[in-house]
């Protein structure tokens, strides 16, 4: 089955990735379930989509409200073929800073937002009989920074959590797919506390930077393959980036 008719949630879908995801998805004939805490720019989309786009405010870091995207979206679509449990913060900092009340944000949207979804979808494509989770980590989620200790921690986690799934759906006909982007220029910057530190990543991004579509045509690729092929893994950075 291609991307056209597809049933897809994007979680984090209001901006950078998840919006340039949604919207190359959109064009390919797929039925969209997105999601985020700021949904006006979805709903705006949504008027020329009325048929293929379910729009939800959703917070990851709730089950509750996560479960309530999916049962919307079995309501509206009949079944849920994809889950790309995309949202995520990165308020990055020095550890001896001990910003506690940001780690526990991070623990919460990017790795109980992923689990969450996991939570809420896995049962369904096992009685389905297929289904495809896609999750983003990132190149901080392999090697980590100064700054970025916690925030590696929780994409090194998603990466482990992916990992699992792998191993325990593989033959079940439930695909993964981890997609790992380098520097990407989005909203995800804007998340950072201290001044000098966003400044300091504003910085980075005017050396090498991905656009989000770019992003967005790899998780197309990872989403429209044949039931035979499963794309575990798309690690992508931009050009002239080290790691
Ligand atoms: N940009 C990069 O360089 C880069 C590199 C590697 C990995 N990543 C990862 O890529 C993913 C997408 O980020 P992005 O770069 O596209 O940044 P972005 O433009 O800031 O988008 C993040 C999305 O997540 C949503 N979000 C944040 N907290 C949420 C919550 N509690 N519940 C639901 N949605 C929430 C945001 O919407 P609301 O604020 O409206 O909820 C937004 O739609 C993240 O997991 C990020 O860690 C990014």
């Amino acid at each position: 089955m291609s991307v056209k008719d597809k049933v897809i949630i994007i979680t984090g879908a209001s901006s950078g990735i998840g919006l340039a995801s949604t919207k190359v998805l959109l064009e390919d004939g797929a039925k969209l379930a997105v999601a985020a805490r700021h949904v006006d720019n979805l709903n705006e989309l949504a008027k020329n989509h009325a048929d293929n786009m379910l729009v939800q405010k959703t917070d990851v870091s709730d089950y509750d409200q996560v479960e309530s995207l999916v049962k919307a979206t079995v309501e509206k679509f009949g079944h849920v073929d994809v889950l790309f449990n995309n949202a995520g913060i990165m308020p990055v900092s020095y550890l001896r800073e001990t910003r506690l009340a940001d780690w526990r944000k991070m623990v919460d949207v990017n790795i109980m937002g992923v689990l969450n979804g996991i939570a809420a979808v896995l049962p369904l494509m096992e009685k389905q009989g297929h289904g495809h989770i896609l999750a983003t980590d990132s190149t901080a989620g392999h090697k980590t920074f100064p700054k970025f200790a916690v925030y590696s921690g929780t994409k090194f986690a998603v990466k482990a959590i992916m990992d699992g799934l792998h191993q325990e759906e593989a033959g079940k006909n439930i695909k993964s797919t981890l997609i790992t982007p380098g520097t990407t220029r989005t909203n995800l910057i804007n998340t950072i506390p201290g001044e000098k530190d966003r400044e300091a990543e504003e910085k980075t991004q005017e050396t090498a930077t991905l656009d989000p579509i770019n992003l967005a045509y790899a998780v197309k690729f990872a989403i429209d393959t044949p039931d035979n092929v499963s794309v575990n893994e798309i690690n992508m950075i931009p050009t002239g980036q080290l790691v």
